[in-house]
């Protein structure tokens, strides 16, 4: 079974979640994206973003895991909750923006590019992406198969392909000064 999958991973992940808060790196997205946009999130864990996207976007939650799902589903009972592969991104919408935090470490560098074209062909003309991800950090580890790849900006840009243009980039610390990377950019 994936990582995620498991409930009781699920569970002890969002436990240690509690109280996280991205608003900082929000102000970034809002700078570009006006209120009201429709905004797809990919990988939304047990939905702490997607409480603080909801109040300002109409926003799509998302994850792979099952058991994300159920507890997004319970959590947000009047949002639009979806079970997407962020690599596939199975859906027919279209989005002014797509948003992640920290789940891009899972997917590997092919899975990454694919990801990327298809959500250019997600985005209606000059959508944003907005993607937070891991720049530096030790591997968690533990006996699982989860993929755990942190990223630079040039190897983000490579994998954006020529559907993008980058807007900002921008270093932030989670656990340590800089182990983190903002980067917002617009469909070309
Ligand atoms: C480190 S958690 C981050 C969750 C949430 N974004 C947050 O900030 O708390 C990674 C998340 O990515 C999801 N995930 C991993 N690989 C995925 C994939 N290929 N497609 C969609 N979601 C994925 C996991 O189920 C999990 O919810």
């Amino acid at each position: 079974m994936l990582y995620y999958h498991d409930p009781q991973n699920a569970k002890s992940y969002a436990a240690m979640c509690e109280g996280y808060d991205a608003s900082a790196q929000l102000e970034i997205l809002s700078k570009v994206l006006p209120r009201e946009a429709t905004l797809l999130e990919l990988g939304s864990g047990p939905g702490n973003d997607l409480k603080l996207l909801a109040a300002r976007y109409e926003v799509t939650g998302s994850d792979y895991s099952p058991a994300f799902v159920h507890m997004l589903k319970a959590r947000f009972p009047n949002q639009t909750i979806l079970k997407l592969n962020a690599i596939s991104i199975a859906t027919d919408g279209l989005f002014d923006g797509i948003y992640s935090n920290k789940i891009l470490q899972h997917l590997n560098d092919d899975e990454l590019a694919d990801s990327f074209r298809r959500q250019a062909q997600l985005l209606n003309q000059g959508g944003i992406v907005f993607h937070l991800i891991w720049r530096h950090i030790e591997s968690p580890g533990g006996d699982n198969d989860l993929l755990f790849k942190p990223r630079s900006l040039s190897q983000m840009t490579a994998a954006m392909g020529n559907d993008f243009e980058l807007l900002e980039a921008l270093d932030f610390g989670e656990f340590e000064d800089g182990d983190s990377l903002a980067i917002l950019a617009r469909k070309k």
